[in-house]
């Protein structure tokens, strides 16, 4: 069967009603695009645990820093479609920035604290971006569950406390980062290294390990675990390194040494490509 699209909130609302009144749970994800099998994992878990799955695809501008990134980031609508088709979503909702935002947008959702750190600190009003078009793609697809990738954890735990903050009425479901075969991260964004940047990308994911490798042989310093991390990086001159740090898996506040759970979570530049990853150990 063939993929709805739709384009306005109107028209969404409608479609959501009718699967519902036909008894079906909704699950849906929400992406930016240039689908990867990243994303395909989140519609595929989606695909087993509701009746009527939505993909939205929207290049959310209130969460781009940096104006560049934005005019470069990958657009592929008809070609995105096709593969929510092949991966057996229902509807795809891809509105345009006039329907997200008709007039000035003058209300806001700000998660404090785990906002304001790491990615917070280098990309400012990124998450009150991001929490501000979840909270409105909640209230245009009333889903039962949403699907987000621990690719991005920090984004992952910002809208956990949205979720809970604000008691909406959905439950946030993490779905493990998808790898290429030699580690790096799928993101939307990999297709802009050049070749050489891309030879150069798994040392991001390498260092990470590293890292965990440290941390489960016993090590509980974060000055350590860093500095090894850092080593790994800097095999490479052509890595920037924007940070590293081992944070607390809910707040993202960085730790010194540690007896429970942590995330250790880095962003790094290639060329005029970010890059972030992270490890929960
Ligand atoms: P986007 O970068 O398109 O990612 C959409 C979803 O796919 C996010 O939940 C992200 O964590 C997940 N994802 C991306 N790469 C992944 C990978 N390699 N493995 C597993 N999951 C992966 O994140 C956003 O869009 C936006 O900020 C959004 C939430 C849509 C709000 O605009």
């Amino acid at each position: 069967m063939s993929v709805t699209r739709l384009k306005t909130i109107s028209e969404t609302r409608s479609c959501i009603a009718a699967a519902r009144e036909r008894g079906l749970t909704v699950g849906l994800v929400p992406t930016m695009g240039a689908l990867h099998e990243g994303h395909g994992a989140l519609v595929r878990k989606a695909r087993e645990e509701n009746g009527y799955v939505v993909v939205s695809i929207f290049v959310n501008p209130i969460q781009f820093d940096r104006p560049e990134d934005l005019e470069k980031y990958p657009r592929d609508l008809d070609s995105d479609i096709a593969h929510c088709e092949r991966l057996g979503a229902d509807a795809v909702f891809a509105p345009d920035t006039a329907e997200m935002y008709p007039t000035q947008l003058l209300t806001s959702v700000a998660v404090a604290g785990i906002s304001t750190r790491l990615e917070g600190e280098f990309r400012p009003g990124h998450f009150r971006g991001v929490a501000t078009v979840v909270a409105k793609l909640f209230n245009i697809v009333p889903a039962d569950r949403a699907y987000f990738g621990e690719k991005d954890a920090q984004q992952l735990a910002v809208i956990q406390k949205m979720v809970a903050d604000l008691d909406c009425p959905v439950s946030i479901v993490p779905v493990a980062t998808v790898r290429e075969p030699d580690g790096l991260a799928m993101s939307s964004r990999n297709r802009r290294l050049t070749p050489e940047q891309r030879r150069i990308a798994p040392l991001l994911y390498q260092a990470l390990c590293e890292a965990e490798r440290l941390i489960q042989t016993g090590s509980s310093s974060a000055a350590e675990i860093k500095e090894i991390a850092i080593k790994v990086l800097t095999q490479n001159p052509a890595i920037r390194i924007e940070y590293l740090e081992v944070v607390d898996p809910a707040t993202f506040q960085a730790v010194n040494t540690f007896s429970r759970g942590v995330v250790v979570a880095a962003a790094v530049w290639l060329g005029q490509v970010r890059l972030i990853d992270n490890v929960k150990v």
